[in-house]
């Protein structure tokens, strides 16, 4: 008897233990960074740790400085920034590889010695450009955040920044946080013309667009995946063509292959719906409008979840975007087999035929029993193109074309030029104390003596320009500081070996 009443109560600390372990997804890594601040920033719920504090990041600057306002600002996360006068680095040990956030955010703070405003910059991670000639001059607005999903494959993540045209390149905050391997997918489906799309895991991905169809802002406190969804009705192209639809969020039942991860219950809880477009026919589509680059490709996401149905099998739609049918006749609860339910398809699709935009419609099936249609949620994250940047034509390795290793093999070599000059001039100095002495029986002329160290010396730096072009690729302080001993010791002995 008591083991039958044990049983249920086990199932129920259990059921309990893993839907508590379920609903909170802790990052393996997850640097919330406040670059230039003296103190801890509480933004959105986190707690961002100053870069000078954060004991597993690595800054390599030349020279850099700090601005901070007291004055109002956007957020308290842009009261401070750390500026660089020369390109600098931030390295991340990373944990766990695989798809990390990548969020950076700007403000031209307004009372700084230097004029941030005109800053012109490019910010590249190890692979990526993410953003490139960069001046808030020529941006509308004052303060800019940017949300990358980046696949890091070593153990760090370097991310630099590039002051140009002798400016200053500037940053308020960073955050590299892990995403489930789940959540980002290496495949979706290409349109026009129809076909699978993969090695996405490759490629770099910047956020334009997530929205919270018919529903609330929700920030990083509403997001177990610190996400940004905003509202859609300023991207409806005709406003009276949707209406919201609401439901209590613990109503939405996850099943296996969508978690919170995907996107919060809160998400699929409001949806838009076919409202009254004031339009003689009932059949309409109800479109948003995106401004996107044209030279670029978007992945787009779409969620549903049928909140607004009364019995299964009654609402069937079509999606398209662009003009291309993207799913034609969904039938949500044929794939789901009940309500409320959640749903999401992967696309990936370029701008419409020769324009800046973007368009994803929803419009009902002829043949259903109902005229409706329903989308809960859109995410429109841009694709990183052949040169591996998500903002313009320009490469990593353009844009960096002496890599700092380089640079660390060119400081070297001139100070192995400039040691080898004094070492030459050490020996010659010996060989004319040595020659005088003897000359003072001999009186030889000084040619005989002069080419055998002169040649000896040059062949040494031969050898050691080589070794250290060659053996210091990817560099670091310590390999910088063993190679310039090497080369100390060979030219103390030039001889040896
Ligand atoms: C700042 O936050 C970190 C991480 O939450 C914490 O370990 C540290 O004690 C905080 N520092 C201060 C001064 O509050
Ligand atoms: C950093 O740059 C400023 C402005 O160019 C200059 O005055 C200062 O001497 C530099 N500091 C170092 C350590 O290079
Ligand atoms: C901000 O306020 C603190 C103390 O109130 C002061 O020490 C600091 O100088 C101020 N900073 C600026 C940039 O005004
Ligand atoms: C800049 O913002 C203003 C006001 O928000 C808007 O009217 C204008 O069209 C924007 N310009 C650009 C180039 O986006
Ligand atoms: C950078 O400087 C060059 C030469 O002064 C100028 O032609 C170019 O327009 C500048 N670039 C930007 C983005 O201001
Ligand atoms: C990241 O890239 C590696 C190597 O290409 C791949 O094996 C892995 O599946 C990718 N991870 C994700 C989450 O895309
Ligand atoms: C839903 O629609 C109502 C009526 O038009 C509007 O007042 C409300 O702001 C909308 N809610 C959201 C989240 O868009
Ligand atoms: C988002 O989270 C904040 C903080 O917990 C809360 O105040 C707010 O109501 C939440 N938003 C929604 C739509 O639930
Ligand atoms: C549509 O909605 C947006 C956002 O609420 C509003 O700014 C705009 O004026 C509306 N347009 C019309 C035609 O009602
Ligand atoms: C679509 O469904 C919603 C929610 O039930 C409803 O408010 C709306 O009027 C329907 N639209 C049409 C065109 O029937
Ligand atoms: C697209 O690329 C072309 C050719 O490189 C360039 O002229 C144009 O400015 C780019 N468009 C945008 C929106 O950047
Ligand atoms: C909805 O949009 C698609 C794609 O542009 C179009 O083919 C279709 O005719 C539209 N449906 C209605 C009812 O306007």
């Amino acid at each position: 008897m008591k083991e039958m009443k044990l049983v249920p109560l086990v199932l129920i600390v259990f059921l309990f233990v893993r839907h508590g372990t379920f609903a909170s997804f802790t990052p393996v890594d997850n640097y919330l960074i406040a670059c230039g601040s003296s103190k801890n920033v509480t933004f959105q719920g986190r707690v961002f740790v100053p870069d000078s504090e954060h004991s597993s990041l690595v800054l390599k600057i030349d020279n850099s400085s700090i601005a901070s306002s007291n004055s109002s600002v956007p957020s308290p996360i842009y009261q401070s920034a750390r500026v660089f006068l020369g390109i600098s680095s931030y390295k991340f040990g990373i944990e766990q590889k695989g798809r990390h956030w990548l969020r950076l955010y700007f403000y031209a703070l307004p009372k700084s010695g230097q004029s941030l405003k005109s800053a012109l910059m490019s910010v590249v991670t190890d692979n990526f450009v993410l953003l490139n000639n960069f001046a808030f001059n020529s941006y509308n607005g004052s303060y800019m955040s940017k949300e990358y999903a980046i696949n890091v494959t070593s153990n760090t993540l370097t991310l630099t920044f590039i002051p140009l045209n002798n400016s200053i390149a500037f940053i308020n905050a960073i955050e590299v946080v892990s995403i489930p391997d789940e959540v980002l997918p290496d495949q979706a489906l290409s349109l026009n013309p129809t076909a699978p799309f993969s090695g996405l895991s490759e490629l770099a991905l910047e956020t334009v667009y997530r929205l919270n169809m018919g529903g609330p802002l929700l920030t990083a406190q509403n997001d177990t995946l610190g996400r940004t969804w905003e509202n859609d009705v300023k991207y409806l192209h005709v406003n009276s063509s949707a209406v919201n639809v609401s439901v209590n969020p613990a109503n939405i039942k996850y099943l296996t292959s969508v978690t919170p991860e995907t996107a919060p219950n809160l998400v699929y809880a409001s949806a838009e719906m076919m409202g009254n477009a004031n339009v003689p026919a009932v059949n309409f589509n109800i479109t948003w409008v995106f401004t996107v680059d044209r030279n670029f490709t978007y992945f787009v996401r779409v969620h549903f979840c049928d909140i607004a149905s009364k019995s299964l099998n009654t609402l069937v739609f079509n999606l398209f975007i662009n003009d291309d049918t993207a799913l034609p006749s969904l039938d949500l609860s044929s794939i789901t087999n009940d309500l409320s339910v959640p749903y999401y398809k992967d696309f990936v699709s370029n701008s419409s035929v020769d324009s800046d935009t973007l368009t994803v419609s929803v419009g009902p099936d002829t043949m259903a029993d109902t005229t409706n249609a329903t989308i809960n949620g859109l995410e429109i994250m841009k694709i990183s193109n052949k040169f591996r940047s998500l903002d313009g034509r320009f490469s990593v390795e353009s844009l960096l074309p002496s890599s700092t290793s380089k640079n660390i093999n060119i400081r070297i070599m001139v100070g192995s030029i400039v040691g080898a000059v004094a070492a030459v001039v050490v020996i010659v100095l010996c060989c004319c104390f040595l020659v005088a002495r003897k000359s003072k029986t001999t009186q030889q002329r000084q040619h005989p003596w002069l080419p055998l160290p002169l040649y000896g010396n040059s062949q040494t730096m031969t050898k050691i320009v080589s070794m250290i072009d060659g053996g210091n690729s990817g560099t670091d302080d310590d390999g910088e500081d063993a190679a310039t001993s090497a080369v100390f010791s060979q030219l103390v002995n030039p001889r040896g070996r």
